[in-house]
């Protein structure tokens, strides 16, 4: 059973923190397909103290979330510590702070992964933050600087010490970024060297995946990004799986056309017409990824601004597609 402050649960598939993508929306829509924690996306400890709108507006979530860690960046233990106030004050489960962002502007100024180049600095930061906060403080990082200077299982040491409730290892260097293969050998080495709970990340996309970390390293809980990006059914499909049961390689067309136009209500229902419209357009690639005729399809609904006309489109599609499957075309 993993345990962050008050939140108790047996094999967490935690969404990833992604800028510009887990927006409230978003998170809805995994929790309604079975994630068990979600996150923010990183939000500035700088822009948050000096009240900049778009970061409190990164902090707001609806009730359905729970639980849920807001993430904060920085490198002045101060304004983290000030942001980390001001992230308790919308009352979510845990404060997450990213040690891990590989971006340069987010790294030139300290913040994120820099962190792991001046440990001096991170146990300051995650001091002063831990004591100015009654709620449960966990990190999100990396293996390492580069490959040259991993110290994963140092960072989480002095994590743990510090009072740290749970580590996420992002399992490549900031020097892959995105890329390369993430190396899955330190996270049994990290279990063994603390008692947090430690949460595994980095190309976890199939349940077959998942399943293989919880089972050959131990860990306390699985994140998924980019894999439940375009399919958030992943966490219902490894929960499945994880439980024994064959789980469906193909979310049925019906569903995956449910899902998508759940999504997009969603989110015009939160940012209103024609934002919530405009910005849903970075999810239907992923959607309908797969799909015959998808990238003709995809062209075109990215020029819907309103609501109703998208659906309208969405929904002729989708019957296209079915009367295909029906006389055994290839959908
Ligand atoms: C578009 C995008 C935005 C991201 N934004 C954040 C962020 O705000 N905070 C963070 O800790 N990690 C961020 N990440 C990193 C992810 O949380 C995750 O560590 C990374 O994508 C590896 O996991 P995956 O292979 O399952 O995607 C972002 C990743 C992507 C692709």
């Amino acid at each position: 059973m993993m345990k962050i402050g008050n939140i108790e649960i047996d094999k967490p598939l935690v969404l990833a923190p992604m800028e510009s993508v887990t927006d409230q929306a978003f998170r809805i829509i995994c929790k309604r397909f079975g994630a068990d924690i979600v996150f923010t996306e990183f939000v500035s400890s700088e822009g948050l103290i000096r009240d900049c709108r778009k970061a409190m507006r990164k902090m707001e979530f609806d009730q359905e979330e729970r639980p849920i860690g807001i993430q904060i960046y920085g490198s002045n233990e101060t304004s983290m510590e000030k942001s980390a106030q001001i992230a308790e004050s919308m009352q979510p489960d845990f404060i997450d702070i990213n040690c891990g962002c590989w971006v340069k502007n987010v790294v030139n100024t300290g913040a994120g992964s820099a962190l792991l180049k001046d440990l001096k600095k991170l146990e300051k930061i995650l001091v002063s933050v831990i004591k100015s906060t009654r709620l449960p403080i966990t990190i999100k990082t990396r293996l390492g600087w580069d490959k040259n200077s991993i110290n994963i299982v140092e960072v989480a040491k002095i994590a743990e010490q510090c009072g740290v409730s749970a580590i996420t290892i992002h399992c490549r260097t900031r020097d892959q970024q995105m890329k390369g293969e993430p190396d899955y050998s330190w996270l049994a080495l990290v279990k063994s060297s603390v008692f947090i709970p430690v949460i595994a990340n980095g190309s976890f996309d199939t349940p077959e995946k998942i399943k293989h970390a919880f089972e050959k390293f131990g860990v306390d809980g699985v994140m998924i990004g980019r894999g439940a990006i375009g399919k958030p059914w992943i966490f219902l499909q490894t929960k499945d799986y994880l439980n024994g049961k064959i789980y469906k390689q193909n979310m049925e067309l019906q569903n995956r056309f449910r899902a998508i136009r759940e999504h997009l209500e969603l989110s015009v229902k939160i940012k209103g017409e024609p934002k919530g419209v405009i910005e849903f357009r970075k999810y239907i690639s992923g959607y309908l990824s797969g799909l015959y005729d998808a990238s003709r399809i995809r062209a075109e609904l990215m020029n819907y601004k309103e609501l109703h006309p998208i659906l309208k489109r969405l929904d002729e599609y989708e019957e296209f597609l079915l009367e295909r499957a029906e006389v055994g075309k290839i959908i």
